[in-house]
């Protein structure tokens, strides 16, 4: 074996370990065992069993996976397993800046159905909404409130004065795709004046976006419908935003047109989407991995399910946000100086 092959060999090695590592905070997510042990501190295996009605020995596996991953720490004197408090903010605290639990639940839910996506390779097609486990749409809820909760109105807003004042003075924001409506509600939080709508073709997502809002006590001042933007626009809106929609339509350029119909001539549309090169061959690093592996088992997979043109989830890159926009009837492109792994966001009129 040549020492490029060995390396190799080790790449394969430390990649597999990364995947059962979050394979098993997976379970300790699900279970709610980092929760316990930040909330009753460390325990044995026979303790933390105890603690939480579960069974001795899986507890007592998962403990040493877990601390041979690096996620928790082991006294050999004790025999009791502690999480560190740096991973407390990480692994605990929901919604929170650093939250990564979104992640586990939302690659178990993507993962879980692999013959299909190998039929889809072999025939074309792809896999629809229902077929995902609750569990994908819970950690794509869950990581989507992180960015809209830390990052939306505190950092995103106040580089479009123009938006904000909108909705300072009372004018309407419809939000399509809206998905749980997170970034919704937490619009709705900041700006008592103006009117919300929500707009998302997945009846389950509305459902949760309705309960969403009715826990922030914001239901009253947003409206969640069941819309296939491809059938159209409602009416008319000052401010029309989509978060992470377009890349994962069947037809996004009919969806563009559709939102140029839906912003008033004098309003904002306000399109956040995947950070990625111009050229799908520029994209590296873990980050890339990443997004194509959720293109490959999401975004342009559900968009092929229904015939659609299946852009994947960095097939949205800036220049092609400019072609599409000015061919759906947009004047001005203006990209936000936003600097975030995951999101770009522009300021698009008409
Ligand atoms: C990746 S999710 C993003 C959800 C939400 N905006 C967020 O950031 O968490 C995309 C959402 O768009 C919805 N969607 C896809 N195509 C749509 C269409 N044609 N009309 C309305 N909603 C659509 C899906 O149901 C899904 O909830």
């Amino acid at each position: 074996m040549t020492a490029t092959t060995q390396e190799f060999v080790t790449k394969v090695v430390m990649d597999a370990a990364g995947m059962v590592a979050i394979r098993l905070c997976a379970i300790g997510n699900h279970l709610g065992i980092f929760k316990n042990l930040s909330a009753e501190g460390p325990a044995t295996s026979e303790q933390l069993a105890a603690r939480m009605g579960l069974n001795e020995r899986y507890v007592r596996e998962w403990i040493y996976g877990m601390s041979a991953a690096g996620y928790l720490e082991f006294d050999k004197l004790t025999r009791k397993a502690a999480l560190p408090l740096a991973l407390v903010p990480v692994l605990v605290d929901e919604g929170g800046p650093a939250y990564q639990g979104g992640l586990f639940k939302m690659f178990t839910g993507l993962m879980q159905p692999f013959n299909e996506l190998v039929t889809a390779f072999q025939k074309g097609g792809g896999i629809t909404y229902e077929t995902y486990d609750p569990m994908f749409w819970e950690g794509l809820e869950a990581n989507s409130c992180v960015r809209y909760r830390n990052l939306l109105v505190s950092q995103w807003l106040p580089e479009m004065p123009d938006v904000k004042a909108r909705l300072e003075q009372g004018g309407s924001f419809a939000d399509f795709g809206c998905g749980a409506g997170r970034s919704t509600v937490e619009l709705a939080k900041a700006f008592p004046k103006a009117r919300f709508f929500g707009f998302d073709l997945f009846e389950p997502n509305i459902a949760k976006a309705k309960a969403n809002a009715r826990e922030a006590g914001v239901e009253d001042r947003i409206e969640f419908r069941v819309h296939d933007i491809s059938k159209g626009v409602p009416e008319k809106f000052d401010i029309v935003a989509t978060f992470d929609l377009i890349h994962d339509m069947a037809d996004p350029k009919g969806g563009l047109r559709a939102l140029r119909r839906a912003v008033k001539d004098d309003g904002i549309y306000v399109l956040m989407d995947v950070a990625c090169e111009n050229d799908p061959a520029d994209n590296h690093g873990p980050m890339a991995v990443f997004k194509y592996g959720a293109s490959l088992h999401f975004c342009m997979t559900t968009s092929l399910a229904q015939n659609g043109m299946g852009l994947g989830t960095v097939g949205l890159p800036e220049m092609k946000v400019k072609e599409f926009c000015m061919e759906a009837g947009f004047k001005t492109v203006r990209r936000l100086p936003i600097e975030h792994p995951l999101n770009v966001l522009y300021e698009i009129r008409p």
